[in-house]
């Protein structure tokens, strides 16, 4: 084999030296530096760099004094892990509860997939500084309250209680920072119930709720959801017959849905939660992503602690700050500190830091009113593409907040196949089945319209509505 002549950069160099190595027998000799210098017009430190990289993985054996080899190839031994299947028993959550959404996105791919906002929705400038800072004081070198910086808590419970209309004030002693919504879930779900028992969830709802709730060993009973909040006789029932004595719940911009649940729904959902003495766990994840409605938290109705409220800044402030709060009033929340404690001691005080840092700042405010438009802007140009490509009736509803589309598809439409169908193509999207605690009520995608810029939307929805069809068009054969 002869390796390519053509110019090349530090990584092509690379991948044709593995290449040699890989397709050539132990002992071949591999080219020498000074050819390959010549060859990749790449300095000679540059190509003992890569031999030497190759060298430490075993695949290069570098002789001194008589040149650079394939290095001999150790037999393989197989490792038998079978024994741990009967060590295991059964599993508590499926095999991949982690579904389409945390799926790295290929280069040149158009995410449409992910939770997440791309950088440019993100406050990056402040993050970027407020962690600078945090960075020269003393939370880079201390440990925290195990409930969190003072001075991050006062800024949850202020947000809540501005939002009150006149109950007393949210303290901040009801509020304990945990590393993000996903981990205040699981402790939910720990600390307030215990194995075998039940919880009511709305279904569709978001998957890292079901799983969760499936691995502290909860039963979870789903009522559905539509455009509204469920029936309150259909979740009347469901806890009834279940005993169940948490109700997870997302009453605006759901995810994956986007619906919202009206003033009635919130007054009789809470009239519920005190009669039958149950736990509303209200999970806001899009406090920050409101577009034509204000809606004030139900935590921020709560004199006796019937709500357990999680609010987190992942989304909005910066996926690499994992930063919630989680909000719980009476013995709940000293039984959610204990298991936060037992479970990682504390949050990185660096991290709190540059939370609060960012919330204070005046930026902040001026960000979210740029975030409101841009959201807006990119909702209705997806919904768009959604309506010419898919057609009118696959979009379920116009959301007035939140980062999704809910799309259905024809009924029988294999979404996990379609969308693995679409990957290939370009274009990364989340089968709906993900969402439902059980079977699938329809054929369903979610489309984010927050991971992507929206110029490539249009090209993203045509390739996507040619896959449907069986079409083999890619996105990039369109994009821009
Ligand atoms: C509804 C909902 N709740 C909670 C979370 C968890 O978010 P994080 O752990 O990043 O704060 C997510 C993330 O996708 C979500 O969509």
């Amino acid at each position: 084999m002869t390796l390519d002549p053509e110019p090349a950069s530090p990584a092509r160099l690379e991948a044709e030296l593995r290449l040699f190595a890989g397709s050539h027998p132990a002992g071949s000799r591999l080219p020498t530096t000074r050819e390959l210098v010549s060859r990749h017009s790449a300095s000679p430190v540059t190509v003992q760099r890569v031999i030497r990289r190759l060298a430490s993985e075993g695949l290069v054996e570098t002789r001194p004094g008589a040149g650079n080899f394939v290095a001999r190839r150790t037999a393989v031994r197989h490792a038998d892990f079978a024994w741990q299947t009967t060590a295991l028993g059964p599993a508590r959550t499926p095999p991949n509860p982690v579904g389409a959404t945390l799926q790295a996105t290929p280069e040149g791919s158009v995410a449409l997939h992910s939770g997440y906002p791309m950088e440019d929705l993100l406050p990056a400038r402040l993050v970027r500084s407020a962690m600078v800072r945090a960075a020269r004081g003393g939370e880079a070198v201390e440990r925290v309250d195990p409930a969190g910086l003072p001075a991050l808590r006062r800024w949850f419970a202020g947000e809540l209680t501005r939002s009150r209309a006149e109950a007393a004030p949210v303290s901040a002693e009801d509020v304990l920072i945990t590393p993000g919504g996903q981990s205040a879930l699981a402790s939910v779900f720990r600390a307030l119930a215990g194995p075998g028992d039940a919880v009511v969830m709305e279904s569709p709802t978001y998957w890292g709720a079901i799983a969760a709730a499936r691995q502290a060993g909860l039963r979870i009973i789903p009522v559905a959801r539509g455009a509204r909040a469920p029936l309150s006789g259909d979740l009347e029932e469901a806890l009834a017959t279940s005993g169940a004595r948490i109700f997870y719940a997302q009453p605006h911009f759901a995810n994956p849905t986007g619906t919202l649940w009206t003033a009635e729904d919130r007054a009789a959902v809470l009239d519920l939660m005190r009669a039958r003495g149950t736990y509303l766990v209200e999970d806001d994840w899009a406090r920050d992503f409101c577009i034509d409605a204000d809606l004030a938290p139900l935590a921020a109705d709560d004199p006796d602690g019937h709500v357990v409220y999680v609010r987190s800044l992942t989304k909005s402030v910066s996926p690499a700050v994992r930063v919630a709060a989680l909000v719980a009033r009476g013995p709940a929340r000293a039984r959610l500190q204990t298991d936060r404690t037992v479970d990682d001691l504390y949050v990185s005080g660096l991290l709190q830091a540059t939370a609060v840092d960012v919330l204070s700042s005046t930026g902040w405010d001026s960000h979210r009113s740029r975030l409101r438009a841009e959201l807006r802007t990119r909702r209705d140009e997806l919904a768009r593409q959604v309506s010419t490509h898919l057609g009118a009736g696959a979009l379920t509803l116009l959301p007035k907040g939140g980062l999704n589309l809910w799309v259905q598809l024809p009924d029988g439409t294999d979404t996990s196949a379609l969308a693995a169908r679409a990957r290939t193509a370009g274009v990364l999207v989340a089968p709906g089945a993900d969402w439902f605690p059980t079977e699938s009520a329809g054929s369903f995608l979610r489309l984010n319209y927050a991971g992507a810029p929206p110029h490539q939307f249009g090209p993203a929805l045509a390739a996507l509505a040619s896959v449907l069809d069986d079409g083999t068009s890619a996105v990039g054969e369109a994009m821009p």
